[in-house]
Formats: structure tokens, C-alpha cells, sequence
């Protein structure tokens, strides 16, 4: 082990963690508590590598890990830095500084639009459904010993539904109660990963889902869409775990069709790779029915992750993940030792909601007004939307040099909207604006939209 000069890192040739790993982990580590703050340059890769002993590409190799992680910025001009949005994730206060439209926990203030993503309708539910869920769930004390894998009543019912909304073939035995995605994404983390195996998700994409295989020491690799969604092509072959979002590429808003589906699949036999589908937003489709999920078409291959997150809201807690029996089996051990588990009156209600239909009659009424609220956007903004008739967004393309005042703007004058340049790992490739319209009633997105529309400059497609 050789100690360096200017920061306090070591590297460990014996311990069977590879060098780079070691040195992005560090680094991490030092932004994570503060030893590293937003703005500090980092030394030269040559530098660094000279430090400790290195070889030059294992410092660039870490480098690039933290920078398609987002802890890193090389924009400033020469030299690498620490980024503005690396926060100290254990410092509250320093999270609340946070300026940028990423932290998406904090509702708008009144009176102001919101047409960030991500954020579903949570107001028109049936409240007398609601009610007697919870009376029922209340029935049943608590119990001593959660199973791992959920209810039974629950799973068969889930599977039933799956069966049924995405024309899945799965049985209850297949299928594990989360509490969210991002659960079963941790899950799955937790379960397959080694340190410094590589992982792909999508470039942009869900930052939630990068962050999570980051916090299980993987090496996150960003993997390119266009507008249909992952270029199959541009995939290396040695992820151990692809994420993708095949129903409704977010942000993008791409379906992927039915031969690239196959040409995916096809790939993970080659390479060996699991492939983790994100059925997001699949439940919302508002012209064709949705594709066949690629679990369907090769359940060794797949797990599918669900969320009742956008369909009765993300606070209810529940999700569900779908894999093979032997790989379920890994994952259930693996919750058990982490004392990982979904709340049992939570599935109770929710099983008494999909056992009564009501969760079918919720989302028939929510399809109808998202619809309704998409047709807004389209009618106010239509040439320049982009995306699937599906889902609680669309993106709208812009010119990379528009986008910073287009969002200050629209911010000014009481419009929240999110871009695309924030969903990317690396250097942004895709540029515009990402419009929801979970979370803004229709009136609001029609005001929202006719202040995007005269914002928007005459050339801005
Ligand atoms: C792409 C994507 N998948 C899934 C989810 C839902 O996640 P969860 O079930 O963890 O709330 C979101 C939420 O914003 C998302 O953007």
C-alpha cells in the first residue's frame, strides 16, 4: 500500500478489488463527506497515477466512472473537477441547496405550474375504494414473520394482473412483493453483483436507477437510445445487468419494437447478461395497446420490475418484481439477511384494491385524464413534441444553447419544467426540454405550455 501526497488515498493490490474500483471508491467516499467539495479541481490522471503508483489508465478508468455518475464534471474548461450537483448525500442541509430541478421530492409552491416528470395524479382516486381497503387491511394484527417473497394472496393477484394488463405469462410463483422499483433495482443489486461489475443503463435515464448499482459498487455504463430506445448495437458485451425501460423509454419516450426487442434478447443469450425491465409507465398508453413485455418473450433472461408509484402514488409503497424461480430464490434470501420487506397492511389494502377491480377502474379514469392532458400539450406545443402517445411525459427537442434560458425563464414567470441534458450520466447528447402532466391539472398545463410556446424561439426545432 503506498499512501499519496495530496489526498489521502491508498491502493490495495492484494485485497482482489480492482485498482481502478479502489481509487473511484475513495473518491466517492471523500465527495460523500465533504473532504472533496463541488468546484475542487482533482489532480491530472498522469499526477494522480504517478501518486500512487498507478498505471495511467486505471485513474482515467476511475475518473470516468465517478463522471458518468455524475460526481465529476470536465466542462469547466481544462482539469477535472468536483461537480456542482456532488453533494455529500449524508449532509440534509447541503442536499436542500441543491438548486437544480433534480431534487424532486418538494412540491411546487401554489400558484406556480409544475411540469416536472416523475410526479403522478394523487388527487382523484376513489376515496370510498381507499377507505374500505384500509378497513380491511386493518383486520389483520401484525405479523411476526414477513415472508421475503410478500403475501400469497397478494402475489397470485399480482400475477393474475400481469397476466392480464401486460399479457405476461407468469405465475404467482414467480412474482416477489417490493415496495417500489427502485427497491426491486436494489434488490437485484444486492443479489448479482460483485464490486466493479459493469452494469448498463440507458443514456439519459432514470438517475435513481444509476445511483442505486453505483451504491452496490458497480461500474455504471451509460448505454445510448435514439427515439425507439436502446441501440442494441452500441451494447458492450460484458455488462452483467442491463436496465432499460422498453414500455416507455424515460425520458426519451421511445417504445421499443418487437425486433429490436428480439435483438435485445438475443444479446443478453450471447453475453450472458440479465436484462432488468423497467415496465414504467406501461400501465398508460392512450392509443395502441402496449407491447408484450420482454419478460413474456424470454423469462430466463429478464426480471421485470412494477410500481404502483405512478398509478396510485409513490408514498402508497409497493412495487413488485418478477424473475426467474432460481433467481427469485437468491433475491429472497438476500432481502431475508438485509431484514429488507414490504409492509404487510400495505399489501393487504392493496390486495383488497386489485381483488375488488378497483385499481382497474382508477386506472381506466387516470388514462382518460392523462390523455386528455397530453392532447393539451400536443394541441398547445404540437411540432415540437416528441415521445410515444403513452406515459405522464413527453420531450420536447430543442437546440443545446436555448434550453439554460428557456428553464430560467419559464421558472421566472411561474412554469417548472425538467430537461433533458439532467437525465444523462456523461456528457449530454439528447437536448430539451421533458414536460410531465402527472402532476399539473389540465388548466395548468395549458397555461404552462402557452408560456413555453412564446418561449420558445421561431428557429427551435
Ligand atoms: C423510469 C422510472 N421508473 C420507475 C419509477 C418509479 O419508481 P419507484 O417505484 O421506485 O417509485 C420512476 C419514478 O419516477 C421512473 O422515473
Amino acid at each position: 500500500m503506498r499512501p499519496t501526497i495530496d489526498l489521502p488515498l491508498v491502493v490495495d493490490r492484494g485485497c482482489g478489488v480492482p485498482l481502478a474500483v479502489q481509487v473511484a471508491g475513495q473518491l466517492r467516499e471523500a465527495m460523500r463527506t465533504g473532504g472533496l467539495k463541488a468546484g475542487e479541481r482533482l489532480p491530472s490522471s498522469r499526477h494522480l497515477a504517478a501518486l500512487l503508483g498507478v498505471s495511467r489508465t486505471v485513474v482515467t478508468n476511475a475518473y470516468q466512472q465517478l463522471y458518468a455518475e455524475g460526481w465529476l464534471d470536465g466542462r469547466h474548461g481544462s482539469g477535472t473537477y468536483v461537480a456542482d450537483g456532488a453533494l455529500p448525500y449524508d449532509r440534509p442541509a447541503a442536499r436542500a441547496a441543491e438548486a437544480r430541478p433534480a431534487v424532486y421530492k418538494e412540491a411546487a409552491p401554489p400558484g406556480v405550474v409544475d411540469l416536472r416528470p416523475g410526479r403522478p395524479w394523487v388527487l382523484e382516486y376513489d376515496t370510498a375504494a381507499w377507505r374500505r381497503a384500509w378497513r380491511s387491511a386493518g383486520e389483520a394484527g401484525p405479523d411476526a414473520f414477513p415472508d421475503p417473497y410478500g403475501h400469497p394472496e397478494l402475489r397470485e393477484l399480482l400475477a393474475d394482473h400481469l397476466r392480464r394488463a401486460r399479457a405476461v405469462p407468469v405465475g404467482a410463483g414467480n412474482v416477489m412483493v417490493t415496495r417500489s422499483t427502485s427497491n426491486g433495482l436494489d434488490l437485484i443489486a444486492a443479489t448479482l453483483l460483485r464490486p466493479g461489475d459493469r452494469v448498463g443503463v440507458e443514456e439519459p435515464g432514470w438517475r435513481a436507477a444509476r445511483r442505486i448499482f453505483a451504491s452496490r459498487g458497480a461500474q455504471v455504463v451509460p448505454c445510448p437510445v435514439d427515439e425507439q430506445g436502446v441501440i442494441v448495437e452500441a451494447l458492450p458485451d460484458d455488462l452483467r445487468v442491463l436496465y432499460t425501460t422498453p414500455a416507455h423509454q424515460y425520458p426519451v419516450g421511445g417504445r421499443l419494437p418487437i425486433p429490436r426487442r428480439e435483438k435485445l434478447l438475443a444479446w443478453a443469450r450471447r453475453t450472458g447478461a440479465i436484462v432488468v425491465e423497467d415496465d414504467y409507465d406501461a400501465e398508460f398508453r392512450y392509443d395502441v395497446a402496449p407491447l408484450p413485455a420482454l419478460y413474456g418473450l424470454d423469462p430466463e433472461r429478464v426480471v421485470l420490475l412494477g410500481t404502483l408509484s405512478k398509478s396510485l402514488g409513490p408514498d402508497v409503497g409497493l412495487g413488485w418484481l418478477v424473475a426467474p424461480a432460481d433467481l427469485l430464490d437468491a433475491v429472497a434470501e438476500r432481502r431475508d439477511q438485509l431484514a429488507d420487506r414490504t409492509s404487510g397492511p400495505v399489501q393487504r389494502a392493496v390486495a383488497t384494491l386489485l381483488e375488488r377491480g378497483d385499481l382497474d377502474r382508477h386506472l381506466r379514469r387516470m388514462r382518460l385524464e392523462y390523455a386528455r392532458r397530453r392532447a393539451a400539450i400536443v394541441e398547445a406545443l404540437g411540432p415540437y413534441v416528441r415521445g410515444d402517445t403513452a406515459g405522464l411525459h413527453v420531450m420536447v427537442p430543442l437546440p443545446a444553447a436555448v434550453v439554460p434560458g428557456l428553464v430560467r425563464q419559464a421558472g421566472e414567470r411561474g412554469v417548472l419544467v425538467d430537461t433533458a441534458e439532467a437525465h444523462h450520466f456523461g456528457p449530454p447528447r439528447v437536448h430539451g426540454l421533458v414536460l410531465g402532466y402527472g402532476s399539473a391539472s389540465r388548466a395548468d398545463v395549458r397555461r404552462g405550455c402557452a408560456v413555453i410556446r412564446e418561449l420558445i424561439p421561431p428557429e427551435g426545432v
